[in-house]
């Protein structure tokens, strides 16, 4: 087995995880001063989110120079240390790539915007003319608004329209044009050589664009399909993904020329480098990301929106197992993201919605395959409330505030103390995204004093999981409330999603409690609570 096959990833928001030179702000030297800590969670590798040259208006996501390290981040040279270090600790770098689009900072766009129509430059992006006032066709941005700008000429008259599929400050790279195929392959090498041991792929269902540049027949309908807007379950869910799959910008086929090329570039290198794809997509249009000559892993999304309801995750677990068995790549779970509510808010928040995620988190680390753990996940934060006026997702700028965007889960990390700023900065500025009162009871220096705390129980089922073998094979449990399955050597998970307590003994008369997502019960206890899951043996 491969390491990635079955390993648990750490996300690194950066700008959100630990001020290690005292400005303020998350940066390299912070993650690398916390090491220790990523190793005491037992995690194997860490994926951190873009430290790229950027403006920010997306977050790092918009992209200024895909080979460089933004100075709020540090330098080249913090990155090659903070890998070194992370490596001689055992931990594997996964780096975030995003080459859907470039910022406009990116020299290319600033290029292309003093170059004529149809220039070279030009072509390296989407720019296209347009009757009148209106944008050259119906497609609108997943961030709301319009997926085009129009440009302004040297002689301040109107001039063409430029595609963006996110934000205007990201264009997007027109992928049939080789000079963009070949940048990308100078950025994959630029890195590889750097010792990273693999890539997130940003929108990696987005580099292929329908060139005839047809309108869609529910642009806005596609917006909502956002992942952060797919709902559980409802009859739309599956409407949704139709609706991204048929985008004219997402998951065409000719994309798979583009991943097959870097395969060849990640096999030439030593040390079982992987990628894996974040590609919201239907499940029978998975198994195309992850072959041996395309992609390694793609994200499992589901777990981000499933209903807390013992069905709904019976469906979840078969639909992410099968949708990569017949091509024989592992599965991945992931409970949250920086694009996500964090999973104990979105679960109902408080006490039970912590209860839930700490429960859901003991049914995910049961599985087979990769898991992916967003920072603050391990200490079971909630989405921050936060003033309008504090908010900075375009999300909530270009939807007119409908949308409030993706910020509440990205507060910087509580560390140690009763108040903000939690030990995560020396400094005096107020943190970019504020955090709440209250967080106390939630930092690592708390839980790590807790034996029952969330990090407690996150370090005990990412040791835990290692041992686990064999499939998946669901058992009847008799409430249909309550989701029970079987993996190798007597193993089981079970998760009570109902309002009464089961009673394991009537259906595992000699059962042994191993751990409980509440972390009170164990041995022969066998009176499992609502919002509670648990590994035994029989
Ligand atoms: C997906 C990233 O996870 C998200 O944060 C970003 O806004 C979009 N891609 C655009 O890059």
């Amino acid at each position: 087995m491969l390491w990635w096959h079955n390993a648990a990833v750490y996300q690194v928001y950066p700008r959100s995880f630990f001020d290690g030179n005292a400005d303020s702000l998350g940066d390299l030297s912070g993650v690398q001063k916390k090491l220790p800590y990523l190793s005491s969670l037992g995690v194997d590798a860490l994926w951190l989110s873009p430290f790229y040259p950027s403006p920010q208006l997306d977050s790092g996501y918009d992209v200024a120079n895909p080979r460089d390290v933004d100075p709020m981040y540090g330098t080249l040279s913090d990155i090659r240390e903070l890998i070194g270090q992370a490596h001689r600790q055992g931990l594997r770098i996964i780096v975030d790539i995003v080459p859907n689009h470039f910022s406009r900072e990116h020299p290319w766009f600033q290029e292309a915007l003093l170059s004529p129509p149809g220039s070279r430059e030009r072509a390296r992006f989407h720019f296209l003319d347009s009757e009148g006032d209106s944008p050259p066709n119906n497609w609108v941005s997943m961030f709301g608004g319009p997926a085009w700008t129009r440009t302004i000429n040297p002689d301040g008259s109107p001039g063409q329209w430029y595609l963006h599929v996110f934000d205007s400050s990201q264009p997007d790279l027109n992928w049939t044009h080789p000079d963009v195929a070949s940048d990308w392959l100078t950025t994959l090498k630029f890195w590889l050589d750097m010792g990273v041991d693999g890539f997130r792929v940003d929108v990696a269902h987005g580099l292929a664009k329908d060139m005839t540049y047809a309108d869609l027949p529910d642009p806005v309908g596609l917006t909502e399909a956002l992942r952060f807007d797919l709902d559980d379950g409802s009859p739309q869910a599956a409407q949704r993904r139709e609706l991204i799959a048929n985008s004219g910008f997402f998951d065409r086929d000719e994309l798979q020329e583009v991943y097959a090329s870097w395969r060849s570039v990640l096999d030439s290198y030593p040390g079982d480098r992987m990628t894996v794809a974040e590609a919201w997509v239907p499940p029978h249009r998975i198994g195309r990301y992850v072959s041996p000559s395309s992609l390694h892993q793609i994200f499992g999304f589901d777990f981000l929106v499933v209903a807390w309801n013992a069905v709904a995750m019976q469906r979840t677990i078969t639909q992410g197992l099968d949708a990569v068995a017949h091509v024989g790549a592992p599965p991945t779970w992931a409970l949250s993201n920086h694009d996500s509510p964090r999973v104990a808010s979105r679960l109902g928040g408080g006490a039970l919605g912590l209860n839930r995620a700490r429960a859901l988190a003991t049914v995910a680390h049961a599985l087979p395959g990769g898991i992916y753990i967003y920072q603050g996940e391990e200490l079971g934060l909630s989405d921050a409330e936060l003033p309008d006026s504090a908010r900075q997702d375009p999300v909530f700028s270009r939807t007119k505030g409908q949308q409030k965007g993706r910020d509440g889960a990205r507060v910087p990390l509580p560390w140690a103390g009763n108040m903000p700023p939690y030990a995560f900065t020396d400094s005096e500025k107020p943190t970019w995204l504020p955090q709440p009162i209250g967080w106390g009871t939630f930092t690592v220096e708390a839980e790590d004093a807790d034996p029952t705390s969330t990090l407690n129980l996150y370090r005990t089922l990412v040791r835990d999981r290692k041992q686990l073998s064999g499939a998946v094979t669901f058992i009847e449990s008799g409430d249909s409330n309550v989701m029970i399955f079987a993996r190798d050597k007597g193993f089981h998970c079970m998760v009570n999603a109902g309002m009464h307590p089961y009673q394991l003994s009537d259906k595992f008369p000699i059962c042994e409690v191993l751990v409980s997502s509440d972390m009170q019960l164990g041995g022969k206890n066998e009176s499992v609570p609502p919002n509670c899951a648990v590994w035994f043996v029989t």
